[in-house]
């Protein structure tokens, strides 16, 4: 089994062939979380996951998309977070590397969308770009990770990974891990301990190399997973074992 933390499979590039691949997903063991980036999304994630057995839902919305929130839209993800196959609140968090809504704004989502996840006492998924301090001030102030969490694809370096690690959160690894350029990963990889990792694609972005630029799915993640191996010492079948017990354990949710 192998299990994709972190997929965008309602984006508009899986349009064409989307019964295709998730079937085909089904028959290599594959289960995939699909989360929320837009109001939208967040309703089409939680729709695949009734549709579809090997896909699960977070709920949340991404940094770039909270404009359009209203506290109503909080109760009522608060309602449809009872069904079973959502697993986390996500993705929230910040992202002051494009900065769509001013940051105030972006913390003032973020806070809410910890208070849902914590009402619905589920783990939360963080996206955080270019906002270190500020993102790891709201978490610790909010005591975000109460019932665990993800931070969806790391970039910072070792020294704030202590910090997240002492909180508790686990830590997405994706396509990036594979690419030359990508020392700070990398080096994150060799750091963190085997059970704080999980696998994620970000699909359809980010896809691994030899892939890199093409669109992306969880089979992908076989490259994902032999590269943290590589940098580890363990085998790519291990990786993959060890980072769906890891997903299971912060995401309880997932069978
Ligand atoms: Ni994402």
């Amino acid at each position: 089994m192998l299990i994709d933390t972190h997929s965008h499979y309602d984006d508009a590039a899986f349009d064409e062939d989307l019964e295709q691949l998730i079937e085909e997903l089904n028959k290599k063991n594959i289960i995939a979380v699909n989360v929320g980036a837009t109001k939208g999304s967040a309703l089409t994630a939680l729709d695949f996951s009734g549709k579809y057995a090997n896909i699960y839902a977070a709920l949340g919305v991404h940094p770039d998309e909270v404009a359009e929130l209203t506290d109503e839209d909080m109760q009522n993800f608060l309602k449809l977070s009872r069904n079973p196959k959502v697993v986390a609140i996500g993705e929230i968090g910040l992202d002051y590397h494009w900065d769509v809504n001013p940051r105030q704004i972006q913390k003032e989502w973020f806070v809410k969308q910890i208070k849902l996840a914590h009402e619905a006492e589920l783990p939360i998924c963080i996206h955080s770009r270019d906002a270190a301090q500020d993102t790891l001030d709201i978490v610790k102030a909010e005591d975000a990770g109460r019932f665990g969490g993800v931070v969806h694809c790391y970039s910072y370096g070792i020294e704030l990974a202590k910090e997240y690690m002492k909180l508790g959160f686990h830590f997405g690894i994706g396509g990036v891990v594979t690419y030359k350029n990508a020392k700070t990963v990398k080096e994150v990889v060799d750091y963190l301990p085997i059970d704080r990792i999980v696998l994620e694609t970000d699909c359809p972005y980010l896809a691994p190399a030899p892939h890199r630029g093409e669109r992306n799915d969880s089979r992908n993640l076989m490259y994902v997973a032999a590269e943290i191996g590589a940098i580890k010492g363990y085998s790519p079948e291990d990786v993959i074992k060890i980072t769906a017990e890891n997903a299971r354990k912060v995401y309880a949710r997932l069978s």
